[in-house]
């Protein structure tokens, strides 16, 4: 960035923060200590992770929550910014600064690196744009900074993009994200290895178990159930089958996940309808694939008590769909689809990434599958699913088209 007089200097460490640990605090001070920047955001990326689905990956508001524990009591300047986890699907670097240049002119940016990015920069999404809207923080031990390759990657940066670069000394620790997770799955990390707060969140959460592995209880516990929703959970162990249990906490921990990728719908509302979804399909009425999910919004009404009428609306309608369905309706009819424990299925894999780009092609997706699937069993259709895949599909071709 040249020319501009700006009055504000704000450095960024980006990352997907999975967890933070003390190597991403280093690179904040050392960011602090060399330019005095105003601020330093903590920006975790938005991308979610497909293996979040299985648990190895933490959400986005679980990886917030981390990060927020981290900084408390570190440095003032310090903030976590949610600019990269507002949006769903992937977030590219040159997007966010090309924003935040254009939103706030005033600011310089710094976009804070380990120096051996500055190598594989060029490979990033519009490299031109990150070296155009930033000056560029390249953090890195005395070896590593006058490193030849090093050296030659910000001469190739400067003269192709014009990049302004500055080095900046950082003790980095040997640790990493992965090396953090494989600690967690293995039970070998401990408290000390965290920045504060962060074992204990991760470790009460059960983050980077494989889902499969959890019990019920350890499952709500992963999504923050309120004791509220620990008795409901006890209600429904006593009605359903096993599996339709397990299931049950499939769907919530989807629906969450749907939620906090879009970020349109509270978690709470998406947990609460996830795991009672199917609180009408009793174990002791075998035969009502239809039938269960008006029943289970008059029996969540009636015999849980739940009052919120768009959770209510949500049970009502999560195995046929409907036209014109609210977003949490949407996200638990996709998630009831989608959900981890779902054996295998032709095209679930694909459903499970449409769902998270977009939700109304997700509904799609799902209905027509259903709409097939009970076709080639010569079961009922209810004719709601198919009015609701029609309708998707023309707003769809109104917004741009659907092949
Ligand atoms: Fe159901
Ligand atoms: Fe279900």
């Amino acid at each position: 960035m040249t020319g501009e007089k700006t009055e504000k200097h704000i450095a960024v460490v980006g990352g997907t923060f999975d967890p933070i640990h003390f190597a991403h605090l280093q690179l904040g001070r050392a960011a602090l200590e060399t330019i005095h920047p105003d601020e330093v955001w903590f920006m975790p990326s938005g991308s979610n992770n497909y293996r979040s689905i299985m648990g190895l990956r933490a959400e986005k508001y679980h990886r917030e929550a981390m990060v927020r524990l981290a900084l408390a009591g570190e440095d003032p300047h310090f903030r976590l910014s949610d600019w990269e986890c507002r949006e769903p699907g992937s977030t590219y670097t040159s997007r966010t600064f090309a924003e935040l240049n254009a939103i706030y002119p005033e600011v310089t940016w710094y976009y804070v690196v380990g120096a051996d990015t500055l190598s594989s920069l060029k490979y990033w999404e519009e490299p031109e744009l990150i070296c155009n809207s930033t000056v560029l923080l390249a953090a890195g031990r005395d070896e590593q900074v006058s490193a030849a390759d090093t050296r030659m990657a910000a001469e190739t940066l400067r003269s192709k993009y014009g990049a302004d670069i500055r080095f900046i000394p950082w003790n980095d620790r040997p640790i990493s994200s992965t090396k953090v997770r494989q600690g967690f799955a293995e039970g070998t990390i401990r408290e000390e290895d965290l920045p504060h707060g962060v074992y204990d969140y991760a470790a009460k959460h059960h983050l980077y178990l494989p889902l499969d592995t959890l019990s019920g209880e350890e499952m709500l516990e992963r999504a923050g159930a309120t004791a509220e929703e620990f008795e409901y959970y006890q209600k429904l162990k006593a009605e359903l089958k096993p599996r339709r249990l397990r299931h049950s906490l499939g769907v919530m921990h989807m629906a969450m996940l749907l939620a906090d990728a879009y970020r349109t719908v509270p978690l709470a509302k998406a947990r609460l309808a996830g795991l009672l979804h199917d609180c009408g399909r009793l174990a002791s009425l075998p035969n009502n694939a239809l039938g269960h999910a008006p029943a289970g919004a008059q029996k969540a009404r009636r015999e849980y008590g739940v009052t919120d009428e768009e959770v209510l609306s949500a049970i009502r309608w999560h195995t046929t769909g409907r036209p014109g369905m609210t977003d949490l309706e949407k996200i638990i009819y996709v998630a009831d689809y989608i959900e981890p424990f779902r054996g295998p299925m032709v095209h679930l894999d694909k459903a499970r990434r449409i769902a998270y780009t977009d939700l109304d092609r997700a509904v799609i997706f799902a209905a027509q599958n259903t709409v097939k699937y009970l076709e080639s069993r010569g079961e009922e259709i209810d004719p709601i699913t198919l009015d609701c895949e029609a309708y998707y599909r023309s707003l769809l071709s109104q917004k741009g088209g659907y092949r």
